[in-house]
Order: C-alpha cells, then structure tokens, then sequence
C-alpha cells in the first residue's frame, strides 16, 4: 500500500522538474540572500557579510617575524587605537557597524554611517577601509546576471517543449560559472584583504571571511550544478526514449 501511494505521488505529482525548480528557487534565494547581506540590521542580515573588520579593544597582538623592523609599532599603533571596539562588516551593497558589543548599524550609505561616529571610536579610519573594498574590490554583478539567468532556466523549465529544456541546461550552466567565479573572486578578495588590514594594522586590529556568506556563495553553486546534470540526465533519457 504504501509503495503504491508512493509510486503514485512520484509518478503523478512529483516530477523531475518540479524537483529542479525548487534546486532553481532555493539557489536563486541564497544568491539574493548574499546580494542583500549587511544591507539591513534585521535578523540575520548583520551575519552574511563578506569580511569584517575592528579593533582589539586596547589588545594589542604585537607582529612577529624576522621581517620586522621596528617592532614598537605595535605600541605606538596600539597608543592611537586606545580602547575602541568598533567593528565594521562589508556586504555586496552595504556596510555594518556597531562601536559595543550590541546592535548593528547598517546602510547602503557609509557617509551616513561615518557622521555617526567620534574620532576615536575609529581612530585608524577602518570604515573608510571598508568602504574602499566594497567600492573598489566587491564586484556583485555577476551574481546578479547569475540570479537573472536562474531565473530564465527557472521560466523555461516550466513549459513542455523539450528544445527548452535544452536551452536551460546550457542558460544553469552559465549560471553555475558566473557563480563560481563570483564565489572564488569574492572568497580570494577577502582573503587577501584581511591578511594585508592585519599587518599594515601592526595586530591592533583583527579581521575575518564571513563564513555564512562563503556557505551561501557554495549551496548556490552546487544546486545549480545540480540542476544542470539533472536537467541535462532528463533531456538525454527522454530523447532515447522517443527516438
Ligand atoms: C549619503 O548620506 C549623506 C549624508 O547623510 C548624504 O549627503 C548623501 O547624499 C547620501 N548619499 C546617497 C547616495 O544617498
């Protein structure tokens, strides 16, 4: 009884497409997710960042090596930060703050931010640094084609004719690229950005990838890859069965 209802729902109202479109829906979701991380102080929206910034709070973590040349950077650095807490959070459109451990300040608009702020809350200027990599370094448009062509593969999977479907396959897998790319660009920027901002900062100030958007950046790109197999396994089969 039991395999019967199974085979019935898999057979009946469960097709493969309607598994693709929801791959489709819940990846084109993540890409937006990640598009509007740090754009809004509401719930989650302060943890989908791409790198943050902010100082140790008066700890300093002097630089070792034997690069170093003047190791009482880390004092005098350490003299001009004092005792600030500000940490500042990059997204795709927007910056976080918050000067204490506490609620976040989020805008598409740093100036707007920076009015907000005292001297010595960021006495070493990191919005400014943050603000420079969201202009300069953060690039978002490929994401955004990437979401836009989810979208079209999601259009075209819905209507019968199989040439579309075709068309879909090749449309998800340049989704998928343009994802890739987009991750790996945003993955190493961060990456490189954080490395430099700590030892140029003398260790006064600490600096991270956010993880949460490195997961979305990933799911998305998996479920469009497995979109693409899916949808390409399903033209293949049903051209030998009608040919
Ligand atoms: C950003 O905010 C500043 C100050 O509040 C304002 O002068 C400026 O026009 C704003 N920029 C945009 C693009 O809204």
């Amino acid at each position: 009884m039991t395999i019967l209802k199974v085979e019935f729902l898999s057979l009946t109202f469960v097709r493969p497409r309607h598994v693709f479109l929801l791959l489709l829906i819940v990846s084109i979701i993540l890409m937006s997710l990640l598009l509007a991380g740090c754009s809004s102080s509401f719930s989650v929206m302060p943890r989908i960042y791409l790198l943050n910034v902010g100082y140790n709070g008066g700890t300093v973590y002097q630089v070792t090596g034997d690069t170093v040349v003047n190791p009482d950077a880390s004092v005098l650095l350490g003299d001009i930060v004092g005792q600030t807490q500000l940490e500042v959070r990059i997204g795709y459109f927007a910056v976080c703050l918050r000067s204490a451990p506490g609620a976040w300040l989020c805008s598409q608009n740093a100036t707007s931010l920076a009015q907000n702020l005292y001297a010595y809350e960021d006495p070493i200027n990191l919005l400014h640094v943050a603000q420079t990599f969201r202009e300069k370094i953060v690039f978002p448009y490929l994401l955004i084609i990437a979401a836009a062509l989810s979208f079209i593969g999601f259009v075209l999977i819905l209507p019968y004719p199989p040439l579309l479907k075709t068309v879909c396959v090749g449309i998800c897998f340049l989704s998928a690229i343009l994802v890739l790319i987009s991750v790996l660009w945003q993955h190493t920027a961060s990456v490189a950005a954080a490395t430099v901002a700590t030892n140029l900062a003398n260790g006064t100030v600490f600096t991270g990838v956010g993880i949460t958007a490195m997961i979305l950046g990933w799911f998305s790109f998996g479920l469009l890859t497995l979109t693409v197999i899916g949808v390409y396994f399903f033209v293949a089969i049903n051209a030998l069965h009608s040919g």
